[in-house]
């Protein structure tokens, strides 16, 4: 189970290259890209959250090796994403870039969410969590404010806030198993 996370993981990304080369976007690729990469981003993160509570709940220990890989793919999927915003979108006009940030309380979100996210991935090999040794564990906690971020860019962004709300509920709904009284039950 834990390999099939590879190919799993990489299917948003094959799609969009497949429907790209095949003229299948729509008449906005740019948007297509930053919206689908950033929608694998988030469920990537959810489901890289996911892997402890479940494992509570089945006892399948198989799940806690899921959590780096989920949380690597999903970092993939969000520069992808930053990378589609900033150099494709925005051709690296850091001024352009920089007003957004002000402007769009959305886009600092996200902003912030990235920021947050890239000390996790830059840590997430074994050299490093040795390095760090009892600073590692503290600083993987980050993904909670991350991931809450993230989904507070979504629902800003959004026009119609109901999916963006469903997974504030399962982010939620995940980050309150982790809590002291629902352990000890
Ligand atoms: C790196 C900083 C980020 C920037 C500059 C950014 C920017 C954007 C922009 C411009 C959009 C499209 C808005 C629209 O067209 O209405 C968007 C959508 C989105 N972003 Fe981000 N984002 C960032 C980080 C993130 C992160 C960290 C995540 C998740 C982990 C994320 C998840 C999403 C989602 C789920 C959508 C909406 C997708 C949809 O509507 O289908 N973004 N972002």
């Amino acid at each position: 189970m834990p390999s099939a996370v590879h190919p799993l993981s990489l299917i948003p990304l094959g799609l969009l290259l497949g429907e790209a080369a095949l003229g299948l976007l729509s008449v906005n690729p740019i948007q297509d890209l930053i919206l689908r990469t950033g929608k694998a981003g988030l469920v990537l993160l959810l489901l890289t959250l996911a892997c402890t509570p479940l494992k509570r709940l089945t006892g399948w220990k198989w799940l806690l090796a899921l959590r780096k890989p989920l949380g690597l793919y999903s970092f993939l999927y969000v520069s992808l994403h930053l990378v589609a915003f900033a150099v494709i979108d925005f051709g690296l006009d850091l001024a352009l870039i920089s007003q957004a940030i002000a402007e769009k309380r959305y886009v600092l979100a996200g902003m912030a969410s990235f920021s947050l996210l890239l000390p996790l991935a830059l840590t997430s090999t074994k050299a490093a969590q040795r390095r760090l040794g009892r600073w590692w564990r503290p600083l993987h906690r980050l993904i909670y404010p991350a991931a809450l971020l993230a989904a507070l860019h979504y629902l800003w962004l959004a026009k119609v806030p109901r999916e963006p709300l469903i997974f504030l509920a399962i982010l939620g709904g995940l980050l309150a198993l982790r809590l002291p009284w629902w352990r000890i039950r």
